[in-house]
């Protein structure tokens, strides 16, 4: 087996290294003058079983180009199997034709890893499930669930109440909620543009209840606010946020700082930005889980049971 790591997210790729007890192999990265990628793999890697570790986060164009060439170079030195650890999957939101005339950037992303050579993927909380379908590759979906049910029942909640924050997240929602025996409430969003969204109702009832809202990511923190603002406004006594990526930036923190969220838990899949301030954030590390999913796919062992809570 051998393990890499793009530029996206070392400090993951060498936690996940250090749980299995076993090295990175040495790569150069490296860019051109004009900012084109370059990637030279410096040990023999001939017959291996190679993984690569690089979420496609911000810069997005740039990690998911620089994977692409890894995979490439990978190919080209004759691994015999390369499975892109892609616990971030970026592109995926626009998933759907939902407009005229706009892309599906979330097959486009699959239809490049698999040209360049990739033969599985291993990926974490995908905006939706239908994404596994836009590969012809097998794809092993992990959930950050077991990692985030296990610290929110160390919060001693009141009256839990798992909560999405749109329709879309309902499924999400709902497997929390019978994860942590806890009540359900969905919060229906209408979203006008990227940055602007308004959250119309509630269904469920939260009245004295500590809510948990649960989202795949987030970015502006627009969602998660106006669905606290509405379970606050509803009688709701605390409120917690999680989501699986934090893509969160300076106005998203400031969002979360200045909304009624109590806490806001992610998953260090992506890295944290270094200037969110006092944000209220707890990053759980999903490197263990990750890590036991290399070995089971590396030993051709089922990877379902890393799904039990
Ligand atoms: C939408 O379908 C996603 O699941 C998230 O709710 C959304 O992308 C979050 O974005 P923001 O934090 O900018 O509201």
């Amino acid at each position: 087996m051998k393990l890499f790591t793009g530029s996206a997210h070392p400090e993951l790729a060498e936690k996940i290294s250090r749980y299995l007890d076993h090295p990175l192999t040495d790569t150069v990265l490296q860019r051109f003058p004009d900012g084109e990628s370059f990637v030279k793999i410096v040990e023999n890697i001939r017959g291996h079983d190679v993984f690569i570790i690089q979420p496609t986060c911000t810069p997005a164009n740039d990690n998911l180009m620089e994977l692409l060439i890894m995979i490439d170079a990978c190919q080209r030195a004759s691994a015999s199997r390369i499975t892109a650890v892609v616990p971030y999957y970026g592109y995926a939101r626009q998933d759907r034709k939902d407009q005229p005339r706009v892309p599906i950037t979330a097959k486009l992303v699959a239809n490049l890893l698999t040209a360049a050579g990739a033969d599985r993927i291993l990926a974490m909380d995908l905006h939706s499930q239908q994404i596994q379908g836009f590969f012809d590759i097998p794809v092993d979906h992990l959930y950050a669930s077991p990692v985030i049910v296990k610290y929110l029942r160390s919060l001693g909640l009141k009256n839990p109440v798992m909560v999405s924050p749109d329709s879309g997240g309902v499924k999400m929602a709902y497997s929390y909620s019978h994860m942590m025996d806890a009540g359900l409430a969905i919060v229906s969003k209408q979203r006008k543009s990227a940055t602007d969204i308004e959250m119309l109702n509630i269904v469920g009832d939260v009245d004295g209840c500590d809510c948990v809202i649960l989202d795949d990511l987030t970015s502006t923190a627009g969602t998660l606010c106006g669905a606290a603002k509405m379970l606050k406004d509803s009688g709701a006594r605390k409120v917690v946020a999680a989501v699986s990526h934090s893509l969160l930036g300076p106005d998203g923190a400031r969002n979360i700082r200045e909304s009624e969220i109590d806490e806001l838990i992610c998953t260090d899949s992506i890295p944290v930005a270094p200037d969110l301030g006092e944000c209220p954030l707890t990053v759980l590390s999903v490197a263990e889980l990750l890590g036991d999913a290399i070995l089971r796919i590396h030993h051709n062992q089922s990877v379902s049971s890393l799904f039990r809570v």
